[in-house]
């Protein structure tokens, strides 16, 4: 491990040295692809979410066209498996044989601190896609993020249950970080606001049985279980809620946007009706932008509806785009500080990159599962305007 350190270390100082002798403005310089590393996860539990950051980026591509500032943009897709020793792996062979300009994806939070010190070490500009947990985004200087942290989506929901008739709740959570960020700002919050946490609870991250777990929520009788689950789980989760006659128990159920997200609801059933979550991303937030970000990705991918993570993809490949123009094609440094500070009108609602922190201030909506038009649907009813994530520490 140490010798195969010492190989990436020599090997990327050599490369960095080169690509600062270039001189700036030489046409062979300009003309070269600007490649862009993605490190998805695109098999196993969570390859739905690696497929929807793709084709987030492709459709953004589709109509923008691959060349910025005189330069082609080429995007290099590989699968990690969702096992951060690959995401590293990956990532050292992007940017020592690839000699990729941006990295970018990671759908776990694992995933993306194992890429950490290889953006620093090779100074290469990444940009986050998924990985909610707050503390992700101090694992490089190099990153920036464009999806959304746990704490910012939680907090939502914690104020709106307490002045909704819900005073005590126990939290059931996925036992790694994003879950950990969920249950301290839910906590945290709900308390603040008067509630009572009974409990809680936190399930494994691969393979859960929620049964068990199901069983304590019901023993301990709150009045409502708030739950995160990362993207692609909640419909077991929702099965066995119904299962175990927690709704008949009355016991009602608040979440994050996670366990009612859009790739999937509409397959839930009515077992989801009037599930109220908050999150930053509902694929029929009224806008014209989304709609019609969600009718051309709907039309380039078979009718899928697309869900948060395509979301990022596409906006992730956006400041990109924009980055590439402010620096009219300078790679390194001069990249990632263009990236910092961008605002725009995602199809989410506007958002901010913020300069200081690397890290995505946006709305935050609280929704209500319903029937719009045959399908369903999260269906925003309140907002939280420019939220910035609460769960930073410093
Ligand atoms: C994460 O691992 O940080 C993560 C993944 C999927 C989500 C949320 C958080 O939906």
């Amino acid at each position: 491990m140490k010798r195969r350190q010492f190989v990436l270390h020599t090997t990327l100082g050599a490369a960095a040295g080169a690509a600062a002798a270039l001189p700036l403005g030489v046409s062979a310089q300009a003309a070269a692809p600007v490649k862009v590393g993605l490190i998805l996860s695109m098999t196993g539990p969570f390859a739905s979410t690696g497929k929807q950051i793709e084709a987030g980026a492709r459709l953004y591509q589709a109509e923008h066209g691959d060349t910025v500032a005189g330069r082609k943009v080429e995007l290099l897709v590989r699968d990690d498996a969702s096992t951060p020793d690959q995401s590293r792996r990956i990532a050292q062979e992007f940017v020592v044989n690839d000699k990729v300009a941006v990295m970018g994806g990671f759908v776990l939070t694992p995933l993306a601190l194992a890429v950490g010190p290889v953006a620093t070490q090779s100074r290469t500009p990444t940009i986050v896609m998924s990985a909610g947990t707050s503390s992700v985004i101090d694992a490089s200087p190099y990153f920036i993020r464009c999806s959304f942290t746990l704490p910012q989506n939680t907090i939502g929901v914690a104020e709106w249950a307490p002045k909704n008739g819900i005073r005590s709740v126990v939290t059931l959570v996925s036992d790694y970080g994003p879950g950990i960020d969920a249950e301290t700002a839910f906590r945290d919050r709900f308390t603040l606001n008067g509630g009572t946490v009974k409990e809680l609870l936190r399930v494994p991250v691969r393979n859960p049985d929620f049964a068990p777990f199901l069983q304590r929520v019901r023993d301990a009788q709150p009045d409502a279980v708030f739950v995160f689950l990362p993207a692609g789980v909640g419909t077991t989760f929702m099965k066995q809620f119904v299962e175990r006659g927690l709704d008949k128990a009355g016991i009602r159920l608040i979440a994050t946007g996670d366990v009612t997200e859009d790739d999937i609801l509409n397959d839930m059933g009515d077992v989801a009706l009037g599930v109220v979550t908050s999150h930053h991303y509902s694929a029929a937030h009224p806008s014209t932008a989304n709609q019609k970000f969600v009718a051309a990705f709907k039309k380039a991918n078979a009718g899928k509806r697309p869900n948060y993570m395509a979301v990022a993809g596409y906006d992730g490949m956006r400041i990109l785009y924009t980055a590439l123009q402010r620096t009219k094609g300078q790679t390194g440094d001069a990249l990632l500080e263009a990236m910092k500070g961008q605002t725009f009108e995602s199809p989410r609602g506007p958002v901010l990159i913020d300069a200081q922190t690397r890290d995505i201030v946006q709305n935050v909506y609280i929704r209500r599962v319903a029937r719009q038009d045959g399908e369903l649907h999260n269906v925003e009813f309140e907002v939280l305007k420019s939220v910035k994530d609460p769960g930073r520490r410093k």
